[in-house]
């Protein structure tokens, strides 16, 4: 996929100012997709259905869903419930009440890839959930705030970290956020929970994404034996955000805002 205008600084390539239109709007699609999912996320709705929805959606929009074939993976999302900390696999599991839930979509619009989530309550969700939840946003967006050339890949981490133990819920390290672009994984690893001053130094044109997870209890997790699904160690309430973002000349653009302003924690249906 590499062209010989390609450039890297830092293993970490650089785009050009086109290539960010081209990743607003991939970002657009995979935002106004988990709006439109916001509505259907209720008790007693199976997760399979709501992959069916984002599949749907991701076809009348003129993409494609990144996941569907990605390492084997066979679904446009994936949701991710409760203890679950990422990579929940769609299927017939019903959403109760109470439950928090991540839907995480990736799009590739022309080429490009739009990776975003967000989490929703179902129904009425206990304090400490939503709590959790909006710990989780603030943490994510402490992150990204700081984004400008010239800061370093591990910033991004210790800007999370500090916010979420100020909270008191830890940081999983075992999955990190990616550069994207025209490729779904790239350099840089996004380390959520990284020492200020490490890493690589950041230059206008990176895109990557930022998407913690945080844990009421431990951070460690654990691989269930489908392979995918991600789990705490301890089976504390796990919650996550996401957003694709690429560094400008002096500050940050976020591609996967809401159209609709829906990005922040989604509660009560
Ligand atoms: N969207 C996830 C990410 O944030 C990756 C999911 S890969 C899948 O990087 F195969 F599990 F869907
Ligand atoms: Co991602
Ligand atoms: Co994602």
């Amino acid at each position: 996929m590499d062209t010989i205008a390609a450039k890297r600084v830092n293993g970490i390539r650089i785009h050009e100012a086109e290539d960010f239109e081209g990743m607003r709007k991939a970002g657009q699609v995979a935002s106004a997709c988990l709006d439109m999912i916001a509505e259907h996320v209720k008790p007693d709705v199976a997760t399979q259905y709501l992959d069916d929805l984002i599949l749907e959606f991701v076809r009348d929009h003129g993409a494609a869903s990144a996941t569907v074939g990605y390492r084997g993976y066979r679904h446009g999302s994936c949701i991710s419930i409760n203890h679950v900390v990422c990579h929940g696999i769609p299927g017939n599991r019903l959403l109760k009440e109470g439950d928090i839930a991540n839907i995480d979509v990736t799009v590739v619009v022309d080429g490009w890839h739009g990776d975003t989530s967000r989490m929703y309550g179902v129904g009425d969700v206990k304090r400490k959930a939503s709590r959790l939840m909006d710990v989780t946003y603030d943490a994510m967006m402490a992150g990204i705030s700081i984004i400008k050339p010239g800061i370093r890949v591990g910033d991004i981490g210790a800007a999370i970290t500090q916010y979420a133990h100020k909270n008191r819920v830890s940081v999983v390290e075992d999955f990190c956020g990616h550069g994207l672009g025209r490729v779904f994984h790239d350099e840089p690893n996004v380390v959520h929970s990284a020492r200020a001053g490490t890493g690589a130094e950041l230059q206008p044109g990176m895109f990557f994404t930022v998407e913690p997870m945080l844990n009421l209890g431990r951070k460690d997790t654990v691989i269930l034996p489908d392979g995918w699904t991600a789990v705490t160690r301890d089976r504390s309430l796990s919650a996550q955000f996401e957003h694709s973002v690429g560094v400008t000349e002096d500050g940050v653009e976020i591609f996967t805002t809401s159209p609709t302003g829906l990005h922040t924690p989604h509660k009560a249906n």
